[in-house]
């Protein structure tokens, strides 16, 4: 009898809405991309997008700019950080987020992870008593949000600012409050495979005004910082100005525009992500090999991509489960590998930390962790197809 195979790609997005591809044309035959470029009486797409995230997202600012990395790194200079300072992050994050600490002069500390993807309290606080560091980068990584009432709590205890990554968590709450709106500065990425896709882009967002400034400024505002969509009091800038430098990561006004449109959708393409998330993941359970993440209470993430583990195969025989689900159409990724491979690397292959860290506990969780996107492209009926395909694979490799 011949398998099942699926045949969608797990790298296809929706389009754009058609209001968003609209108003790009009318940017396009304005000829006006760059944000600072405004006729008469205009008000640049990325300012109305930075206004519009801001009251979305329910903070007081919002910056535009290239991507989600470079947001970080603004994040971490304008919070303060000095050159050579350590920087607490996820052990289990993408490349960009210890790219970002690094690019910011910092040197990461990376955080064991917790058999559910989350970060590990334990060690986190260990980390915090004996590094020194005054920020911790949280990762919020594959949309796994780890207990925010005790993260806080120890970033209160230990004086240290929190700084979240949100790339995967746009749209999610915990204890009902947004991601992002726990930390001193939150990032947002835009980038095609995120919550809201315009290509490349990053989105920064603070309630506190020096930040903003400074941010403003990094992001290459040249003295034209007046145009932006939320700005402190202006008199923050001249404290600032002329010590803060020009790194230039300006976000262009096609992708504003591309993203003005997908923001009204945001809240009901979470709900439609959470169906696939839950679809797939009952599937999954009926298999007593797959252990599926327990999301903690409180928690109330966007499903746009799923983990499992498969403790029996272990780590040696995770490539071949991986091949095997993909000549069945299923694109599976593991971050256990010792070489990183496309998007994934293990954090001991980060080889410009000069500390070398031994994380056990995460070298485990990865070992036999696999990662699936959820496009949106995908409906009901193909969850449930990838579930079987998953779950008919672990059975044959096992039953070897
Ligand atoms: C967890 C995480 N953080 C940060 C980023 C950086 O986003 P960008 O690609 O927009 O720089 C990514 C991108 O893939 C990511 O997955």
């Amino acid at each position: 009898m011949n398998k099942p195979v699926f045949s969608k790609s797990f790298t296809q997005q929706e389009s754009i809405p058609e209001a968003g591809i609209e108003r790009a044309v009318e940017v396009l035959r304005s000829g006006r991309l760059h944000r600072y470029n405004v006729a008469a009486g205009e008000t640049a797409e990325a300012t109305l997008l930075e206004r519009e995230y801001a009251a979305w997202q329910g903070r007081r600012y919002c910056l535009a700019c290239t991507s989600g990395g470079y947001a970080l790194q603004v994040a971490l200079r304008a919070a303060g950080l000095e050159r050579g300072e350590p920087v607490l992050s996820n052990a289990f994050t993408l490349a960009p987020v210890p790219g970002a600490i690094d690019n910011a002069g910092g040197r990461p500390v990376l955080i064991e992870t917790d058999a559910d993807y989350c970060v590990d309290l334990d060690h986190l606080e260990q980390m915090m008593q004996s590094s020194g560091a005054r920020f911790f980068m949280l990762s919020h990584m594959r949309g796994h949000i780890a207990d925010m009432r005790a993260i806080t709590a120890l970033c209160e205890i230990h004086g240290v600012a929190l700084i979240e990554d949100c790339a995967h968590t746009m749209g999610a709450r915990f204890d009902g409050v947004r991601s992002g709106n726990f930390g001193k500065v939150a990032c947002f990425s835009t980038q095609t495979y995120k919550h809201m896709n315009s290509g490349e882009g990053g989105l920064l967002v603070t309630d506190d005004d020096e930040i903003i400034a400074r941010a403003i400024i990094y992001s290459g505002s040249y003295m034209l910082y007046e145009r932006h969509g939320t700005l402190p009091d202006l008199a923050v800038f001249d404290e600032i100005r002329l010590d803060t430098p020009n790194y230039s990561g300006r976000m262009d006004n096609l992708r504003a525009a591309i993203l003005r449109a997908q923001l009204p959708l945001l809240e009901q393409n979470c709900a439609r992500w959470n169906e696939r998330y839950r679809a797939l993941e009952a599937r999954l359970s009926q298999n007593s090999r797959i252990r599926l993440p327990v999301r903690p209470t409180g928690e109330d993430f966007v499903g746009s991509s799923l983990q499992f583990r498969v403790d029996a195969l272990g780590g040696e025989r995770a490539p071949e489960f991986v091949a095997a689900c993909a000549a069945r159409g299923v694109e599976l990724k593991w971050f256990g590998g010792a070489e990183p491979h496309g998007f994934t690397s293990r954090y001991d292959s980060w080889r410009y930390i000069a500390e070398k860290q031994h994380l056990p506990q995460t070298l485990e969780v990865l070992a036999t962790t696999f990662d699936l996107r959820i496009p949106l492209t995908f409906d009901l009926d193909d969850m449930v197809l990838i579930g079987d395909i998953i779950g008919d694979e672990v059975d044959t490799l096992l039953a070897d």
